[in-house]
């Protein structure tokens, strides 16, 4: 099984927008949902989107305006 990886961007903006709450719901979601050995959970630096922040990088694809509704339904299709 490949394991997948999510990094959450953790610039200023992104930050800012929602990304600090962002990060700790994955945190909590994967943890209820015991998803620890499928997904790797890490911060990023600004990736340099940050109008269309605040952005998440799941297996390498960016996700925009991202909020807790978005991450269930991204993790759900993973
Ligand atoms: S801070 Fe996230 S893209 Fe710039």
């Amino acid at each position: 099984m490949t394991k997948h990886t999510i990094k959450v961007c953790m610039g200023s903006s992104c930050y800012a927008r929602g990304n600090e709450a962002n990060l700790s719901f994955l945190e909590k979601y994967i943890k209820e949902n015991n998803l620890d050995a499928e997904i790797d959970l890490y911060g990023s630096n600004c990736i340099a989107q940050c109008s269309d922040g605040p952005n998440i990088k799941v297996d390498g694809t960016t996700y925009h305006n991202i909020d807790e509704n978005k991450i269930k339904e991204i993790i759900k299709n993973l």
